[in-house]
């Protein structure tokens, strides 16, 4: 089973408005001639227009960092899958550990921003990932595999099947301590099956699965060589437009 490698940049809490559109249309001209991958972007929440705008024309799709499940309402300080696909946002990160850890975002949250995503046409990017206290304590695949039923309880197969999930380890994120591609890829494959007991094998096979932490043009082609690592989700080395479009190309010769 192939699936289109999907390679997302969360730049984070980063960047003005100026040096995101900077750094999109350095993306969009270093990535362009890669049309076998799916490239996307996360900028701030105030950078989503201006940067949806400047990519319109490109294959490089633009994602939000979090959003609320609710359309409109009295949710002071949140935005809306409504706005996002307003915006020309395609992508929705949700459930990452950042947000989880210093936000409190649960795992119904997630389930319910999926949910809402899905009905305005915005694809979530569902993350997952233990501490290293839960891998030390030999929990890592009962807890992950429990945050990705929990994330994809409102979804139908079909709403699955076009969703991505990204398997971060807290551990190695932002520490330069990647997962090993084998330690990953465990994961990775429990993740899968979680997915094809929900869904059928059918629908586990088209569901892509992101790696995230600590990916570099380095250590990335080990990883995507794995069989269950379908693409990765890349924080800091997403902030320059050289390291972000090395890991691009990885399929590329060198
Ligand atoms: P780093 O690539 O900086 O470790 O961040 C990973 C991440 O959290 C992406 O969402």
């Amino acid at each position: 089973m192939s699936r289109r490698p999907i390679l997302a940049g969360n730049w984070k809490l980063n960047l003005t408005v100026r040096e995101s559109l900077e750094l999109a249309s350095a993306v969009r001209d270093k990535c362009a001639r890669h049309r076998d991958v799916d490239v996307v972007v996360a900028p701030t929440h105030l950078a989503l227009h201006a940067v949806a705008q400047r990519l319109a024309d490109s294959p490089v799709r633009v994602a939000a960092q979090n959003c609320h499940w609710a359309d409109q309402g009295a949710f002071t300080g949140e935005i809306s899958p409504a706005h996002l696909a307003d915006a020309g946002v395609a992508w929705c990160i949700i459930g990452h550990s950042e947000r989880r850890q210093f936000f409190g975002e649960t795992d119904d949250g997630v389930a319910k921003k999926a949910r809402a995503l899905h009905d305005r046409g915005v694809l979530p990017i569902i993350c997952v990932g233990e501490s290293l206290d839960q891998r030390d304590a030999g929990q890592t695949l009962s807890w992950v595999t429990g945050q990705v039923k929990a994330a994809l309880a409102e979804l139908t197969a079909d709403e699955a099947a076009v969703s991505v999930v990204a398997y971060e380890p807290i551990w190695a994120i932002g520490t330069g301590r990647t997962a090993s591609p084998e330690q990953a890829q465990e994961v990775h494959a429990a993740i899968r099956a979680t997915l094809a007991e929900l869904y059928g094998r059918a629908i586990a096979d088209r569901i892509r699965i992101q790696y995230g932490g600590s990916v570099k043009p380095s250590n990335v082609k080990t990883l995507m060589a794995q069989p269950d690592i379908d693409g990765a989700l890349v924080g800091g080395a997403s902030l320059t437009a050289d390291s972000f479009a090395g890991i691009v190309a990885h399929r590329a010769e060198d």
